[in-house]
């Protein structure tokens, strides 16, 4: 009898742990993800205003591969209802997709309205209602309108802040039907990318400086909104959050200054600004390393601009569940103290960093290592209180050669056993999984080199006709069984 009840529950943990974890629970939904300026293209039709990635973009020399723009891009302005329909017949629950900003503000300022932007928002937005889907929205994945920029007001300018509320304002009340409401895509990349190592548009280079101001407007900015939205629309019921990025860490050794590295980097990508608005306040970590660098390099106060009580109160809480962008894990290490008289990111943060190795990798470099996305989840989970999570992002590139992407069902079977595993052996609440990308388009500096897509774009084709690849047919079996065979992945 013994025997029977130890062998009953022996069979009961086989069945809820790791090995069985092979059905999706009816909790978790399934998404693709996109973003205005990667897709739609008609970047100047129909009143649509100049963004800083137009202005970019167009620069000469291009700072992006074959000089490659977003001018075009997938049409997607123009094909969105076969988009929509594509997507819904990936069998997915979520499209997220981005508003343009100078798409219905063409100046970025709210005295003019292009009513032909909004509309196209709300047709597409009707579109995936129709579809039974579930709109999730981006209010900003980068590209600010140029002529703001133009006239000094981005993101190191606190100006900023009431400009992006009317922007938000105006398209959430033309919007009730959107399910979810994402309000700034990857901070780190609007701030170190465009205001640090000057990557990104538009192009700033102020490592350990203008980069830390940015954070800082751009967390009160999004705190703004969410508080202007849960006080002018009580009725409203779609939930609100950010969506940083974060990449799982791993010390190169188990020597403590290596695991105190990683635990820095960790702080410095993604508690940065997780945290402000989860527990309050910056990091301890990076407060207290920036303050020493500061001292070190000379200058009077820390490059980090100190939040007081009251904006520690107001950023604190903004969010109705954790977003988080995963594509990579690191190999990080501790390095030396840098030269007191160079001022930068990399020595605040004091680590060297690579991916961790593996031998799948996405075109891009970014190796394959699908447990990490469980132990981003678990410390999201742990660090912040218990939170759901959404996965607004998660892809893997090829060059857009084959239409083959086998490493690509098996990146996602990989990706998607772990999150399963988080769900079921973890005991966390990942209500939904979106994946990046439903379509190939512009990936930022590499234009269309990269292909993120589930469908194919040929991009000298004229008519941007999109071409499933095997992956398609990978999802439509998954949404429709909610079924993986996990016992490889874990
Ligand atoms: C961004 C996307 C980008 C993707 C792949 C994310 O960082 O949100 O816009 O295309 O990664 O690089």
């Amino acid at each position: 009898m013994t025997w029977i009840i130890f062998s009953k529950i022996f069979i009961c943990i086989l069945f809820t742990s790791g090995v069985s974890s092979k059905y999706f629970p009816p909790s978790i939904d399934f998404g693709v993800a996109t973003s205005a300026y990667q897709i739609e293209g008609a970047w100047n039709v129909d009143g649509r205003g100049e963004s800083i990635w137009d202005n970019f973009t167009h620069t000469i020399p291009s700072p992006i591969a074959n000089g490659d723009t977003g001018d075009v891009a997938c049409d997607s302005y123009d094909k969105y209802e076969e988009d929509v329909r594509l997507i819904a017949a990936l069998g997915v629950k979520y499209y997220r997709f981005s508003i343009s900003w100078s798409r219905v503000l063409p100046t970025g300022y709210s005295n003019d309205i292009n009513l032909k932007g909004l509309e196209y928002y709300k047709n597409l937005t009707l579109q995936i209602k129709k579809f039974g889907m579930i709109p999730v929205v981006t209010l900003y994945h980068w590209d600010l309108p140029q002529r703001l920029r133009e006239d000094g007001i981005d993101w190191i300018n606190i100006d900023l802040v009431q400009h992006f509320v009317n922007y938000s304002r105006i398209v959430i009340e033309h919007l009730p039907e959107v399910g979810i409401w994402l309000t700034i895509n990857e901070p780190k990349q609007v701030c170190h990318y465009s205001y640090g190592n000057g990557r990104f548009a538009p192009g700033i280079k102020s490592s350990g400086l203008l980069e830390y101001q940015c954070a800082y407007v751009l967390l009160k900015t999004h705190a703004a909104v969410y508080h202007m939205y849960k006080e002018e629309f009580p009725n409203y019921e779609a939930k609100m959050a950010i969506a940083p990025d974060c990449q799982w860490v791993k010390p190169l050794t188990d020597k403590p200054a290596d695991i105190a590295a990683a635990y820095r980097q960790l702080e410095f990508w993604c508690g940065l600004y997780y945290q402000p608005i989860f527990s309050g306040d910056w990091p301890y970590e990076v407060k207290t390393r920036i303050a020493l660098r500061s001292i070190m390099e000379h200058y009077n106060q820390s490059r980090l601009p100190q939040f007081d009580q009251q904006e520690i109160e107001y950023i604190r809480g903004t969010s109705d569940f954790i977003a988080v962008n995963h594509y990579v894990t690191l190999l990080v290490s501790d390095v030396d103290e840098g030269p007191d008289d160079v001022t930068s990111f990399e020595n605040d943060m004091r680590t060297n960093w690579t991916f961790y190795p593996s031998v799948n990798q996405g075109a891009n470099g970014f190796t394959v290592n699908p447990w990490g996305i469980r132990k981003v989840i678990n410390w999201l989970h742990e660090q912040y209180g218990k939170q759901d999570i959404l996965i607004t992002e998660v892809g893997i590139s090829d060059n857009g050669t084959s239409l083959n992407d086998d490493f690509r069902i098996s990146f996602y079977t990989g990706m998607y056993c772990n999150i399963l595993e988080a769900v079921e052996t973890d005991n966390i609440n990942v209500f939904g999984v979106i994946a990046w990308s439903y379509i190939d388009n512009f990936e930022w500096l590499d234009g269309y080199t990269m292909h993120f897509g589930m469908y194919h774009i040929d991009f000298s084709d004229a008519d941007r006709k999109r071409v499933p690849k095997k992956s398609v047919e990978f999802f439509q079996n998954l949404t429709t069984k909610r079924y993986l065979n996990c016992e490889d992945e874990l």
